[in-house]
């Protein structure tokens, strides 16, 4: 448990800028977290999927649906990124998922528009246990590591901030159904359970007990100025990592191409307008030519 000072801090959007994150407590019930669990167990089995349930499968429950809509969720954004930010269709439940360090905006390299002032950019998770040493259900994350994006060169920024690193690692307390948005130019990592010894962990899916599988539900939201940008690097990724290399996970392919109204179920579009909020879509043509490769890929992985 933090003590009380660390946990009003870590939970106070005010603190976002500072800290590259921010923690919501208990955005659902602890019921509900047991219920969605068992759900999510049938739900990997049904779509017969190991590590990953991608946005068609998430799209297509609506239990999984609604979460981005949780009202605390809705309202800390909306401090942390803007009034009418933009929530991203990426969503994705990951199960048994560890890792190395890392920031989400590592595919954007060192784009200028990662160094704007107006640059807001969140990962989004729900996550369904304690981030437990044992179990590992959660993140860590290396304090002030997305401030090395300012006016000094980044490089300079690299070299001065390394020898803090360690000392700047930390263990983010996280119980179940809390929820935790983090700005992705933050050094992140999921840490792996003490339960798989050290010789058999492997980056991303390692299997555990059933009824201590980690669930996490992510997504992405921004600001409107930063919105374009992430939808490039998207269309980008869909082209050369899934269609040019015929992936057999599709994702970035499937939310982009989906166009908002459209491409989604009632509910959501519903919800979407009375949170007064935007969803992040591509323009028609990208949309089609996506919805193209898609059907390419999904008929390529079936004769394999
Ligand atoms: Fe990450």
């Amino acid at each position: 448990m933090y003590s009380k000072l660390i946990e009003k801090i870590v939970t106070d959007p005010k603190y976002f800028s500072l800290l590259g994150f921010t923690l919501v407590r208990s955005v659902m019930s602890q019921d509900a977290v047991g219920i969605l669990r068992k759900n999510l167990d049938q739900l990997f089995a049904v779509e017969n999927q190991e590590r990953l349930l991608l946005p068609r499968h998430v799209l297509k429950n609506p239990t999984l649906r609604k979460l981005p809509f949780l009202p605390k969720i809705v309202r800390a954004l909306k401090e942390v990124l803007e009034p009418r930010y933009a929530l991203w269709g990426d969503f994705v439940v990951q199960k048994n998922s560890f890792g190395r360090w890392h920031v989400d905006s590592g595919s954007e390299k060192l784009q200028p528009y990662l160094f704007e002032k107006s640059y807001r950019f969140v990962k989004c998770g729900i996550f369904l246990q304690e981030n437990s040493h044992e179990w590992g259900g959660g993140i860590g994350v290396r304090l002030f590591s997305h401030k090395k994006y300012n006016k000094i060169p980044y490089r300079l920024n690299d070299i001065l901030y390394s020898p803090f690193k360690k000392m700047l690692e930390h263990h983010v307390i996280i119980h179940p159904g809390d929820f935790l948005c983090f700005d992705s130019r933050l050094e992140h990592n999921s840490r792996f359970p003490a339960y798989i010894p050290e010789a058999q962990r492997k980056e991303g899916y390692n299997p555990l007990p059933e009824e201590k599988a980690k669930y996490v539900f992510y997504f992405n939201a921004c600001n409107q100025a930063s919105a374009r940008d992430f939808m490039e690097n998207t269309l980008r990724r869909g082209f050369c990592e899934e269609y040019i290399k015929k992936s057999e996970e599709i994702f970035f392919t499937d939310y982009g191409s989906r166009m908002f109204p459209e491409d989604f179920p009632k509910d959501f579009i519903e919800n979407v307008r009375q949170t007064n909020i935007t969803v992040a879509s591509p323009n028609q043509w990208e949309a089609d030519i996506n919805k193209i490769f898609m059907e390419e890929l999904q008929k390529n992985a079936s004769h394999q």
